[in-house]
């Protein structure tokens, strides 16, 4: 496949089957989120690739936290915008989208509470993989080249037939993670990504969602 085809084919997938993806394969998407450059090659990610009954177990326990209203304890921080800016406002379309896609009226608070439940679920992966970095490193510095690994494993994917959706949501429970996976207290939990092949029968798939237009975002010098 092009590359530019598929950045361009790319989406989030937020409705998978439940079929295993084989251990190799998952190797072969992983070895390219190493392939990712980094800061003076530094290479401060680190993976944890989850499947079956762990997996399961990790989904329940999540949704248990969520459901007892537990404070959520993310160890990055990415959701920080003023309500009254351009990027809440983007948030706001994105959402809208997906509960139109997925007929969830506004106030049908029960629905919008399982859709919340859902990316605590890894949308029903049957693969998480949690993205680490090493808390010897600054707060910033290892999130540019964690987010370049992050990339490459999602367009690789794709290369497989398989889907993805980037998951902040599935990480805002660390103790869970540190837990049931086993993750030491120098590690940093940065991000989820949840993997498999996509159902593209589940409404959510259908979402295309747009961006700014380049004209925006982009200043010309010397052309
Ligand atoms: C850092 C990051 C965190 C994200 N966390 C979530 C999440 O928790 N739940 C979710 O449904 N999508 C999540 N996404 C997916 C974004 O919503 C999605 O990438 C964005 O809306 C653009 O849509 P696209 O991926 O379909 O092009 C996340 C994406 C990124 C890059």
């Amino acid at each position: 496949m092009d590359i530019i085809e598929a950045i361009h084919q790319r989406k989030s997938i937020r409705g998978f089957k439940p079929d295993p993806v084989s251990k190799d394969i998952l190797s072969e998407i992983l070895e390219s989120g190493c392939k990712a450059p980094s800061a003076m090659n530094t290479q401060p990610w680190e993976f944890i690739v989850i499947t079956g009954d762990v997996l399961n177990k990790l989904k329940s326990a999540l949704v248990e936290k969520l459901n007892n209203s537990e404070p959520t304890q993310p160890e990055h921080q990415v959701v920080s915008w003023s309500n009254d800016s351009i990027y809440r406002k983007r948030q706001i379309e994105l959402a809208k989208g997906l509960f139109k896609v997925m007929d969830i009226p506004r106030e049908d608070k029960k629905k919008r509470a399982e859709w919340m439940e859902r990316g605590f679920r890894f949308f029903d992966a049957p693969v998480g993989i949690l993205m680490l970095t090493n808390n010897s490193l600054s707060d910033s510095g290892p999130l540019l080249d964690v987010g370049a690994a992050m990339q490459n494993i999602c367009l690789a994917a794709l290369k497989f037939g398989l889907g993805t959706c980037i998951e902040d949501q599935s990480v805002l429970y660390p103790a869970v993670l540190r837990e049931i996976a086993d993750i030491p207290d120098n590690k940093r939990i940065i991000i989820a990504i949840a993997l498999g092949y996509p159902d593209w029968d589940f409404p959510a798939n259908q979402l295309s969602i747009g961006r700014e237009s380049l004209d925006n975002n982009t200043r010309w010098i010397g052309f």
